[in-house]
């Protein structure tokens, strides 16, 4: 089987994107990251795959005259690494057509959230707004919707009486980091199955990861 080849596209911190970079280094993730993209220059996401020794660049999406023209370009660059599945690590814009359709099924996204609750921006805060006493993270397979995509694993975090936005960010990033790799391990082994539910018609993504 050939080892993946990630391309990482990022906005911030990169937390998530270390995660990766050490368990693919480490031999838990059987892939190559060929490419770290971000949206927005002098990120610490970029200072991190240089630092792995991996290439990095900012296409910055206000150089482009719409959606459309920044994805061709996304793309372009991913192609020209031989990029042939791509994780949203952070990445805080929305995708279009012109992209999704260069990589069918092929993009991870990690939400900090327990999707379909608390989609978009600020998932911590809504879920601290609403008094839910549980959320978590997920990653799906993103497609036309804004977090909408097939759910291929999720994990619980609770919700402490104590929690502010930062306490509860933190806990539920640390479970991002371990699922995001799970899960890319797990596709690394070939072992995401895609259905199609026969009564609602829409996409499952099952990956034994729970
Ligand atoms: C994570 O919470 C991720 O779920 C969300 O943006 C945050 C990125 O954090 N989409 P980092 O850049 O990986 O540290």
């Amino acid at each position: 089987m050939t080892r993946l080849a990630l391309g990482v596209l990022v906005s911030g911190s990169g937390t998530n994107l270390q995660a990766i970079l050490d368990a693919v280094s480490d031999g838990r993730v059987d892939a190559d990251v060929r490419v770290v993209v971000s949206n927005k220059p002098g990120v610490r996401a970029l200072a991190r795959a240089e630092a792995a020794g991996v290439p990095a660049l900012c296409l910055s999406h206000r150089d482009y005259a719409d959606r459309e023209a920044f994805d061709a370009a996304l793309v372009e660059v991913l192609r020209s690494h031989g990029v042939d599945w791509v994780v949203l690590a952070g990445f805080m814009r929305v995708l279009t057509r012109t992209f999704l359709d260069a990589f069918p099924l092929r993009v991870l996204n990690i939400h900090p959230a327990l999707l379909p609750a608390f989609p978009g921006v600020h998932a911590q805060a809504q879920a601290l707004a609403h008094g839910v006493k549980v959320t978590g993270c997920t990653v799906h397979l993103v497609d036309h919707g804004v977090d909408t995509g097939p759910i291929i694993a999720q994990r619980a975090v609770a919700v402490l009486p104590s929690d502010d936005v930062a306490s509860l960010t933190e806990r539920i990033l640390a479970q991002e980091h371990d699922l995001l790799v799970r899960v890319l391990a797990a596709v690394a082994a070939g072992e995401l199955v895609i259905t199609s539910d026969e009564s609602t018609g829409r996409l499952r993504a099952e990956a034994g990861v729970r």
